[in-house]
This record gives C-alpha cells, sequence and structure tokens, in this order.
C-alpha cells in the first residue's frame, strides 16, 4: 500500500511521540543519503511517514540538509502530501513567540543549496509554476482542522527562508519586513519548491520561537528557542495527527 501523507520534523520534533511506529529503513537514493531514517507509522489506522530534517541526533544544519534525498525518498514511496514543521523567529507585530503560523508565501534568501531536480539529463527545460508554493487544499484543510480543535493560528504569513546557521542582523531582519515577510526560518527552502517540482502537495506549519534580531532587547538563544517548543509541538502533533486521519 502507498502512503499518501510524509511529514517532515524540524527542530524540536525529531520524533512522532506517542505515535505507533510499525518500521523505519535507511534510505540512499540518486541524491545522496536522506537526513534521517524514514519511519512508518500508523495513526488511527491510517499510515504516514515521518523524517526527522536535520537528522537523528539533531546534527545537520539548516544548509546542509540533503533536501533532495528527503523529498526524492517521499516520492519513492507514494507520498504525495508533504506536512512540513519548521521552528521560525517572528518579525511582524501579531508573530509572538509560542503563535502557530501556516504560511502562505515565501521568499527565498538562501543560496549554494542544491535546489532543484530539473539540471541534468532534460529533454528540455522545465519551469514549475510556483506563484502559490504551499498547496491551498492542506492549508484549508488544516485551518478547519484547527478550528474544530480550538488551536488559535494565524492561517496566513510570508515566510522567509534564510541562509543560515547563524541568526539575522537587525539590519536583514528590517530589510525582510520591508520586503513583506512576517516570519524567518531557515528550511523553508528548497524544500517546499523541490516538492512542487515532483508534484506533491506541500503545506508548512510554523512553531514561531523567538523574536527575529532586533525585534526584542533579548539575546537569542537555543536556551530561549526550546523553551517554547515543547507546548507549541504538542498542538502541532494534534494537528497532525486530525490531517493524517483526514486525509
Ligand atoms: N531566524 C532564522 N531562523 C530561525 C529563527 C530566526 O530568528 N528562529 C528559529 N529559526
Amino acid at each position: 500500500m502507498s502512503i499518501s501523507t510524509g511529514i517532515i520534523g524540524g527542530t524540536g520534533l525529531q520524533s512522532l511521540n506517542g505515535i505507533n511506529e510499525l518500521s523505519r529503513n535507511n534510505v540512499s537514493n540518486r541524491y545522496g543519503n536522506v537526513s534521517a531514517p524514514l519511519i512508518n507509522v500508523s495513526i488511527n489506522g491510517i499510515e504516514a511517514v515521518f523524517l526527522a530534517r536535520h537528522g537523528t541526533p539533531h546534527t545537520i544544519p539548516p544548509h546542509k540538509v540533503n533536501y533532495r534525498a528527503n523529498i526524492y525518498a517521499l516520492k519513492e514511496m507514494g507520498v504525495n502530501n508533504i506536512i512540513s514543521v519548521n521552528v521560525v523567529g517572528g518579525i511582524t507585530k501579531s508573530m509572538s513567540p509560542g503563535t502557530i503560523v501556516l504560511p502562505h508565501q515565501i521568499i527565498d534568501y538562501t543560496y549554494s543549496r542544491e535546489h532543484t531536480f530539473f539540471e541534468e539529463n532534460l529533454e528540455s527545460v522545465v519551469h514549475i509554476d510556483f506563484t502559490n508554493p504551499y498547496c491551498n487544499k492542506l492549508r484549508n484543510q488544516l485551518i478547519a482542522i484547527s478550528k474544530s480543535q480550538k488551536v488559535t493560528f494565524i492561517p496566513k504569513a510570508t515566510y522567509a527562508a534564510t541562509q543560515g546557521p547563524r541568526l539575522e542582523t537587525a539590519a536583514e531582519i528590517r530589510r525582510i519586513e520591508n520586503d513583506g515577510c512576517d516570519i524567518v526560518g531557515m528550511t523553508g527552502m528548497p524544500e517546499a519548491s523541490l516538492a512542487r517540482e515532483l508534484d506533491i502537495n506541500y503545506v508548512s506549519i510554523c512553531l514561531v520561537v523567538n523574536w527575529a534580531a532586533g525585534k526584542s532587547d533579548e539575546i537569542i538563544t537555543m536556551e530561549l528557542i526550546h523553551s517554547h517548543i515543547e507546548s507549541g509541538m504538542r498542538k502541532i502533533l494534534e494537528l497532525i495527527k486530525m490531517a493524517v486521519i483526514n486525509q
């Protein structure tokens, strides 16, 4: 049986705690090694597959993630919907730490990442449509689920994908805000466009874990980031379970 939903967990979601694990497989493909074993899980009898983007343990920095191998492996398993989980910094006023956000747009500030499947052995040049980078059907489904579960989240935002692994300067965040971005993270691209290239529906659930650089007086530390993760990820996991069951 092919598996419809793939879940890519980021910082703070290294595994699907409390969910029935069926099997795990180390996978590599023509693009290299997948970040971590692909874990087959069953949620209320519905199978899904989980992948920890930064490896297990959490050692692969955002610019070193093999996004192509990861997305290709999920496609090979038959996945046609990806729910990605990303932690982000909050830029605009409503994006305070602890907020869950479902972005609808993205601006890519990353560089030097392997970012396309369409560069070799082509019969002709391919340009995918990326006007709306996230799948609206999956977004609407998650919006409906969040309402029924009484999980509050912001259903629209523009995500800035930065290179990392360092955090941004205050001036960079001012520029990114002027560009129209609400949240900033390091893993949104090229994951979203690679999924589109392989015709996989893709949605991202973001958890704000700090104010972006220059937006508060606090120094951004890993401790600060982790202090917002536990309760936020618990809520996100509930949304994901419902989404898998309703697929
Ligand atoms: N910037 C970039 N990526 C992030 C941040 C941030 O402030 N917080 C969590 N991931």
